[in-house]
């Protein structure tokens, strides 16, 4: 494992918050105050504050047992009423919870009165069918309402739901399914992207085909695309069963530790790892971070995360922060640039939108196109802009500001993972002076260190590997069903000390800088991939003898899958046409996979360069892929095998 300490050039500028948005910020110093004083007293006081708990809490963390945390562990709470009902009870009814907008141009103004009762009745639709606390269910829809009223309804019944974005293929789906042996599959027939329906009901039928666990009982199908779908005797249509179920429902409080949710994401191995969330710990950080850290004033913002609720950011600040907080928010069901290039510009001027979450691979490919698209549009509502996924490069974050905020707002950029379950790094808007390109500080109640190797603290200004040093309310529990990968993965290199598998350097500041994965995992416009997976997927093609896959350089998503692959002999005389097998094995990956996946280049070689006990030595392919000169290949077993790969992808 090596540390990447090379860094963009040292970034000078700074801006400090206007006096105004200051007085008026949600987040003051009195915050880091409380939690330098007393830590886990400052997380139960926000747990009680931000949260309506039906059994109040007295115990706050038992890390009696490391790394298995838990959080408030005797309160109970549902998380439903939380993000619901409660906001109902307070008058608040009829806001406007979600402004939808579908990507053809229909839309829909749910408020939270709209939105509980919908739940009530899913969550009677979900109990009619079988599923009882503790069970899962795994959720493929577009982005669409029901995806929410879905989690929301799976949570007030104490079942743990499995968000699987809407992208990915059967083969990822049914992995999903038997892993968490889920018993119900909520989707729809398809949803739109870039100005078509894509089928997600085939993919679910599929899926269930090649499920080798046998789990599940029934299919909840809502209707969006209109396109022709099979059906099955376990089928059920959303719109025969929760539209027409009782509005009425008591929701029972569950123990803080009570799961909430698996969310699979991509590790150093091939086996994509299904991370577990619980209740309150989870809550009171998702609430924490999206209150303090968007500013947000519910009665007065509109605010739009424009993440899929397939990944982790949509979980927490699409679904589980801002309606806990009582937000007014955009859900927007497809692509920036459908039908045209100013959509995203469109539906910010429509809803006076306030607060814009989104991803630097947004940002960077919104640039390209420049700035004459956002400016045929009014965005002065906006007040403030936070960026996600990756480190954002000065020049991206400079651009944001000016061009999409006006040239005065706070940019927040947060650093925080899937594990981690919220931002845990991030400036505060109206109190922390602004660095482009720097994540910044961790966030009050969250301690942050950088180490390096053999785990002692880095001095000064260095660069290192980022580490949680002390338990966090919405830290993950577990790895489903695989407690020894857990504390493998995490635990073992910095005993009770989390390992994030990002580098990081402080600057003389104390500002944070992330330097990207220090494993072997890739971020491809946000998107955590693994190498080793997706070189499974390669070798597991008929022609391919080995793979080795690489995460290049790239201009518009920060990091591109870029494969080198040896066919088989018995293939590789009768494969002439090099494009063709690439193009078919980019083809298989993004099918196997999902798209998101599909190496932006295969090239087929006939070697790999490997250290002489057989490791492949990817740094140089990576030297390669990103057209660099290829550093130092003395441990190569054979040193001229890099020369006769380069020719032959020239
Ligand atoms: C990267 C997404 C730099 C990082 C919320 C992390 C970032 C991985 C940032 C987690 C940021 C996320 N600056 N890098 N602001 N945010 N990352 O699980 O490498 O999809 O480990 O969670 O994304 O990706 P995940």
């Amino acid at each position: 494992m090596t540390v990447q300490i090379d860094h963009a050039l040292e970034e000078i500028r700074r801006f400090r918050p206007s006096p105004e948005f200051a007085a008026n910020a949600v987040a003051d110093t009195s915050l880091a105050e409380a939690a330098e004083a007393d830590r886990l007293g400052f997380w139960a006081d926000q747990s009680r504050e931000l949260l309506t708990w039906s059994k109040p809490f007295t115990k706050t963390l038992d890390w009696s047992n490391p790394p298995f945390a838990k959080w408030f562990e005797d309160g109970e709470l549902n998380v439903a009423v939380n993000c619901l009902d409660r906001h109902v009870e307070a008058g608040n009814g009829d806001r406007v919870a979600l402004h939808w907008v579908g990507e053809p141009g229909d839309t829909r103004d749910i408020t939270y009165a709209e939105l509980t009762d919908e739940v009530k009745r899913a969550a009677n639709v979900l109990t009619e069918l079988g599923v009882g606390s503790g069970d899962r269910v795994a959720i493929y829809l577009p982005m669409i309402p029901e995806a929410v009223v879905s989690m929301l309804a799976v949570a007030r019944i104490g079942a743990i739901h499995s968000v699987v974005f809407g992208g990915f293929s059967a083969d990822s789906l049914a992995s999903r399914i038997d892993d968490a042996e889920a018993s119900l599959v909520i989707t729809a027939d398809g949803g739109y992207r870039k100005g078509k329906v894509f089928p997600l009901k085939p993919v679910v039928d599929e899926a269930i085909t090649k499920s080798v666990a046998g789990s599940v009982r029934n299919v909840l199908v809502v209707r969006r695309g209109e396109n022709e779908v099979a059906w099955n005797d376990h089928d059920l249509w959303w719109h025969d069963t929760v539209g027409t179920a009782s509005n009425e429902h008591e929701a029972a409080g569950f123990e803080a530790e009570h799961p909430l949710f698996i969310l699979y994401t991509s590790g150093t191995t091939g086996k994509p790892k299904g991370i577990l969330h619980t209740s309150g710990g989870y809550l009171t950080q998702a609430a924490f971070t999206h209150r303090n850290v968007f500013d947000l004033h519910p009665e007065t913002d509109v605010y739009w995360c424009t993440a899929d609720v397939g990944w982790i950011t949509g979980h927490s600040y699409v679904v589980y922060g801002p309606l806990a907080n009582g937000a007014t928010q955009v859900l927007y069901e497809g692509t920036p640039d459908t039908p045209h290039p100013g959509r995203w510009w469109e539906i910010i001027e429509q809803y006076k939108v306030s607060i814009l979450y989104t991803a630097p691979t947004a940002i960077r490919s919104f640039m390209k196109l420049g700035r004459q698209i956002p400016h045929e549009f009014n965005l002065r509502s906006l007040r403030l802009l936070g960026s996600v996924g990756e480190p954002i490069n000065p020049e991206a974050w400079i651009w944001y500001r000016h061009v999409i905020g006006g040239g005065s707002i706070p940019v927040v950029d947060t650093w925080w993972q899937t594990e981690t379950g919220a931002i845990m790094i991030s400036a505060l808007p109206g109190i922390t002076d602004l660095k482009p390109g720097s994540a910044q500080v961790a966030i009050p109640g969250i301690s942050i260190d950088i180490l390096s190797d053999d785990g002692t603290s880095v001095e000064g200004e260095g660069g290192g590997l980022l580490v949680v040093t002390e338990p966090w309310p919405s830290m993950l529990r577990g790895i489903w069903g695989d407690p020894e990968r857990f504390k493998e993965t995490y635990w073992e290199k910095f005993g009770d000390k989390y390992f994030a598998g990002d580098g990081a350097r402080r600057d003389a500041d104390g500002d944070i800088w992330l330097l990207g994965r220090v494993d072997d995992v890739m971020n491809v416009s946000g998107h955590r991939l693994s190498t080793a997976e997706i070189e499974s997927s390669l070798v597991a093609h008929p022609w391919t003898a080995e793979a080795a896959v690489v995460g290049a350089a790239d201009e518009t998503t920060g990091q591109a899958v870029v494969a080198f692959v040896i066919l088989k002999a018995s293939q590789a005389e009768r494969v002439t046409d090099v494009q063709a097998a690439s193009d078919e094995l980019r083809k298989h990956v993004a099918t196997q996979i999902g798209a998101i996946a599909r190496p932006r280049q295969v090239f087929i070689v006939n070697e790999l360069p490997k250290t002489r006990s057989g490791k492949i030595m990817r740094r140089l392919l990576r030297d390669l892929a990103e057209g660099r000169d290829i550093g130092d290949t003395t441990t190569l077993a054979d040193t001229s095998i890099m020369q006769t790969i380069s020719d032959q992808v020239k």
